[in-house]
């Protein structure tokens, strides 16, 4: 089983890439075989900006460009993706924004029909998402940021192309005097990714034949 654990932090020694490192290194202890592949979207130099190339995509009037295709190629390799990221204004970073812009695609992630339903063509991929906070848990709670983040990236972006969100966890400060538990955190999650996506190469051959 392979995971592609996407970071987007402009830092390789940041506190997001060592939550993306321990994630890494719990997929690895989760079972013989089990690998992973992280996606440094900064160090790769992912270009996010959604250029008229990619209007002309989505539009179906052209082919998507060489890097959209080449990383739907590497989603396409993984039985799990994992998202590793820090929050930023309640949000994903806009790098991390505009790889989904222009990586989910139209005709890739969903089919948007004109007139008939969507079809949401990532049921085989089971997501696992990881917010890195800087406020507190009460700030997060008072101003409903968990839910407004859930609604609007879980369910408007991941549940439009109908992959599971299998597991979504915060981060947070103040959950852990020690940063070390919030690695201890990743470790686990990297070690159970496996468990809770309930996917595999089979099932994926399963859906396409
Ligand atoms: C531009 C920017 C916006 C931020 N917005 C938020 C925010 O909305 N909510 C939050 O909890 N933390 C916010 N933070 C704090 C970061 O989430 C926090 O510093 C980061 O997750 C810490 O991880 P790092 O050491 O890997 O950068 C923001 C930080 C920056 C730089």
């Amino acid at each position: 089983m392979h995971a592609l654990i996407v970071v987007s932090h402009p830092n390789p020694a940041s506190f997001t890439h060592s939550v993306a490192a321990h994630l890494a290194e719990g997929v690895t202890l989760s079972g013989p075989g089990n690998s992973f592949e992280i996606a440094d979207l900064a160090a790769e130099g992912f270009d996010p900006r959604f250029t008229s190339a990619d209007i002309a995509a989505h539009l179906r009037e052209a082919p998507s460009s060489a890097d959209v295709t080449a990383e739907q190629a590497r989603i396409d390799r993984a039985d799990a993706l994992v998202l590793v990221y820090p929050v930023y204004w309640w949000s994903m970073p806009g790098l991390l924004k505009g790889w989904i812009d222009r990586v989910f695609s139209n005709g890739w992630a969903y089919d948007d029909g004109l007139g008939a339903k969507v079809v949401k063509k990532l049921q085989h991929l089971p997501v696992h998402l990881v917010a890195i906070g800087g406020a507190d848990l009460g700030t997060y709670e008072r101003h409903g940021y968990f839910d407004a983040m859930r609604t609007q990236i879980d369910h408007g972006i991941f549940d439009y192309c109908g992959a599971p969100v299998k597991t979504s966890e915060f981060l947070l400060p103040s959950e852990a005097q020690d940063p070390s538990a919030h690695l201890d955190a990743a470790r686990n999650i990297g070690r159970n990714l496996f468990d809770a996506s309930g996917a595999s190469r089979r099932g994926k051959a399963a859906e396409a034949a």
